[in-house]
């Protein structure tokens, strides 16, 4: 298979962390162009340092992070992130800060010169809220036919949201930058919570993490730990394992649209299964709902033991 060239649009996050860390433990089938964060989990300019601290973690000072959007298209949201991934987005652990510093460029403008420079090579990642891919749509409208395609954490098609309107949480933070996105026409993956909820790390699993665990990996299960107890949702994750190991999901195809009224289940996705010709001259997702999870552990387990860590980690 191909090298898949792409860009991670992120809000770490704890998951988000995992997420980061196993596409750099997986250079031969992904190369990450860029970097780019947005407000979600915790603030903008702190979803920037975590994802700065991540990258330093594991020595890719050489990826390019660019800061996005601090606040969503239409409606400021509060943020929840203090009770699920700590006060500081990633467990509050003191995961140091990094040396290196984000780039001038912001990222809106950073994925559509990317996607113009190489038309039909770019795989978009958003697993935060997707605010920085609409706006860059907005901004400059002739990307959406040079996307190769997206892969997004966000959503449930099929089954209970995360949030008091039964939303998704990245989606519901900037639903109308999620409107804008899925009814792009852009070839699309989805795992909602109908698979993420599926991708879970029991005790037995984060026991088997655990063994000979190396700093990076200590850290990494420190952060889950505090995120998910002993039962944390693998959710942003899953989006990188895919273009690792497709074989691992699988899933359907449906029109997704998204409810932005505020009286009504703000942020919630609205899938139609496309069949017998339904769905036609509709932008068409193709939504994951089911995941071999125990294959999915066991790739995240193996890839997460080559990272290197730091001198200073390993001291
Ligand atoms: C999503 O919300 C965030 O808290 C996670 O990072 C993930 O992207 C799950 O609903
Ligand atoms: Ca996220």
């Amino acid at each position: 298979m191909a090298k898949r060239r792409i860009i991670i649009d992120c809000d770490p996050g704890v998951d988000d962390a995992i997420a980061l860390l196993l596409a750099f433990a997986s250079p031969d089938e992904i190369e990450i162009v860029g970097i780019t964060t947005v407000i979600g989990n915790v603030s903008q300019p702190a979803t920037t340092r975590n994802a700065l601290r991540i990258a330093a973690m594991a020595n890719r000072q050489d990826i390019p992070i660019y800061a996005g959007c601090s606040r969503p298209i239409i409606l400021p949201h509060e943020q929840r992130g203090a009770s699920v991934h700590g006060t500081d987005g990633l467990g509050d652990l003191g995961v140091p800060d990094a040396t290196h510093a984000v780039q001038d460029h912001h990222a809106v403008d950073f994925i559509i010169d990317t996607i113009l420079r190489e038309p039909g090579q770019i795989t978009l990642c958003p697993i935060g809220p997707m605010t920085n891919i609409a706006m860059a749509l907005i901004k400059e409208p002739s990307i959406a036919a040079k996307i190769r395609d997206i892969a997004f954490m966000g959503g449930a098609a099929f089954s209970a949201g995360n949030t008091a309107t039964d939303a998704e949480f990245n989606i519901w933070i900037d639903p109308h930058a999620a409107q804008v996105v899925l009814s792009s026409g852009i070839p699309m993956t989805m795992f909602g919570l109908d698979v993420t909820r599926h991708a879970t790390l029991t005790q037995a699993r984060f026991d088997q993490l655990d063994r000979d665990a190396s700093p990076i990996m200590q850290t990494a299960i420190a952060m889950m730990r505090h995120y998910g107890g002993g039962d944390a949702s693998l959710h942003d994750p899953c989006v990188i394992a895919f273009l690792i190991d497709p074989t691992l999901f699988r899933g359907v195809d449906a029109v997704i649209e998204v409810d932005c009224d505020e009286a009504g289940s703000y942020g919630r996705t609205r899938a139609t299964l496309v069949e017998n010709g339904r769905g036609q001259g509709q932008s068409v997702c193709h939504v994951i709902t089911e995941v071999d999870d125990e294959r999915l552990f066991q790739l995240i387990d193996r890839r997460l033991r080559l990272l290197r860590p730091t001198q200073e980690m390993a001291a």
